[in-house]
């Protein structure tokens, strides 16, 4: 395993991010839960953001999401919070996971609502993939996330046809 294999990396702590969003009624179907389309749209965002940080000066589309199971509600005036980081690149290809948590501004609790896998792409000014810096590894966890990463990776790629 080469992980580091080529000279130009980031560590996946350069590009982490988090987000906290108020989810209103307009976020919501008549009873108050927050639509699985709304919670995927701030998936993508984040996902975008952190695959942008990473790869630097190249646009940056979605290729895929993971199946994503829905594990809790969320409901209308909780604060929706997303956490995102990088696990896997190859090469215009990233891997970003995505946990959701949902958090009731009543009493301060958190609950892990979800999670994704996001692969983002990354484009030349031509619309061409282009290349992305490798990712800097340096604890024994990004390890284990860059290895489950490859892994989830290969399985994706044969499950669209493309391996
Ligand atoms: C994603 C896209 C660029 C891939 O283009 P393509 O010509 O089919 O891709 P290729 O087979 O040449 O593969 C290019 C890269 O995408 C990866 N890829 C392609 N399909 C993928 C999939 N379903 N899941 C994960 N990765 C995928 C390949 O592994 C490859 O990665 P690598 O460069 O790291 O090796 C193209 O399908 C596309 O533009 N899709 C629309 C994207 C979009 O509009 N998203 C929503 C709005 S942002």
């Amino acid at each position: 395993m080469n992980f580091q294999k080529k000279i130009e990396g980031r560590s996946p702590n350069d590009s982490k991010a988090e987000s906290t969003i108020v989810m209103l009624p307009s976020d919501a179907n008549p009873k108050g839960n927050v639509f699985g389309g709304i919670i995927l749209k701030h998936v993508d965002l984040i996902a975008g953001l952190v695959a942008k940080r990473h790869a630097g000066h190249a646009n940056i589309v979605t290729a895929s999401i993971d199946r994503m199971t829905f594990l809790k509600p969320i409901f209308i005036g909780n604060a929706l919070i997303l956490t995102a980081r990088i696990n896997y690149v190859k090469r215009s290809s990233m891997e970003i996971e995505v946990n959701v948590f949902a958090e009731d501004l009543d009493d301060n609790t958190r609950v892990h609502a979800a999670t994704a896998f996001v692969t983002m792409i990354a484009l030349d000014k031509y619309g061409k993939t282009t290349e992305v810096p490798s990712l800097i590894l340096e604890s024994d966890e990004e390890k284990k996330r860059y290895i489950e990463g490859e892994k989830r990776m290969i399985t994706r790629l044969k499950e669209a046809g493309k391996l």
